[in-house]
């Protein structure tokens, strides 16, 4: 018993030894985890394509197999059809949802289901359809940011201006969009930075295609400004 054992030590430390580095890197690329990236919104993430053609830039830079989507739901309701036929789907995107609603109640629980590396949020637009003041709406980005971290001490974020509305007064808008550098920069950190994707500047309400939602060319447009601050992201945190 205690030879065999003895022998079975040596065989398996000889086992290790002669194990080739290319083996070696192959087990461990094998069992790395993929970064996690949560797209975090409303219809504007769910019901979209900005999502899929972010994913097109991430496969062109190489990162496909390296990243994931990450959230509770898996879906492609608007039929998208990017470059990368098997794009990750998943996503956080839930329709009609406020910021508010989603600080308050939900986001605590997806972080912990898919505690994500890092998160890219767009949302505000339902909460000022509801008449929701902007200093509402900044206290629900806070805490969405303070409950991902909670989660994600490390956690990179993408905040996106929101993009304009044609469907009713965009006066909300422009006041969410115009106090969220200010915020960001009140909560950025070494540890887990904020970066601003501006959706907003350039985005013509032609670019909507029901006065709410992006068209393609509008999805083209958002992809535009999440995805080069998205790959910064991904390339920081793969270390290359
Ligand atoms: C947060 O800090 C990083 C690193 O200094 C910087 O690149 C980024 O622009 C800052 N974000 C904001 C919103 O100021």
């Amino acid at each position: 018993m205690y030879v065999s054992t003895i022998i079975l030590a040596a065989w398996a430390l000889a086992g290790m030894v002669t194990a080739s580095p290319l083996q070696a890197e192959v087990v461990q690329r094998q069992t790395q985890k993929k970064l996690r990236i949560m797209p975090l919104g409303d219809s504007i993430t769910e019901i979209t394509c900005w999502r899929a053609f972010v994913w097109d830039q991430l496969a062109e830079a190489k990162y496909a197999d390296q990243v994931q989507y990450v959230g509770s739901q898996n879906s492609n309701p608007q039929n998208c059809k990017p470059s990368t036929a098997n794009w990750d789907q998943h996503h956080e995107g839930h329709s009609g949802w406020l910021a508010i609603d989603i600080a308050n109640s939900y986001i605590t629980k997806w972080m912990q289901n898919t505690p994500a590396d890092i998160v890219m949020f767009m949302l505000g637009t339902n909460d000022v359809f509801r008449g929701h003041s902007t200093n509402d709406i900044i206290a629900a980005y806070t805490k969405i940011v303070t409950t991902i971290r909670a989660a994600s001490p490390k956690a990179k974020i993408i905040v996106d201006l929101v993009i304009p509305l044609s469907a009713g007064s965009n006066s909300a808008i422009t006041a969410l969009n115009a106090a969220i550098p200010a915020w960001a920069k009140g909560l950025n950190t070494t540890d887990s930075p904020i970066v601003i994707a501006d959706c907003y500047t350039g985005f013509k309400t032609s670019d909507l295609r029901d006065g709410v939602h992006p068209s393609v060319a509008g999805d083209r447009v958002i992809a535009s400004r999440i995805g080069p601050l998205l790959l910064e992201f991904v390339r920081q945190s793969l270390g290359k």
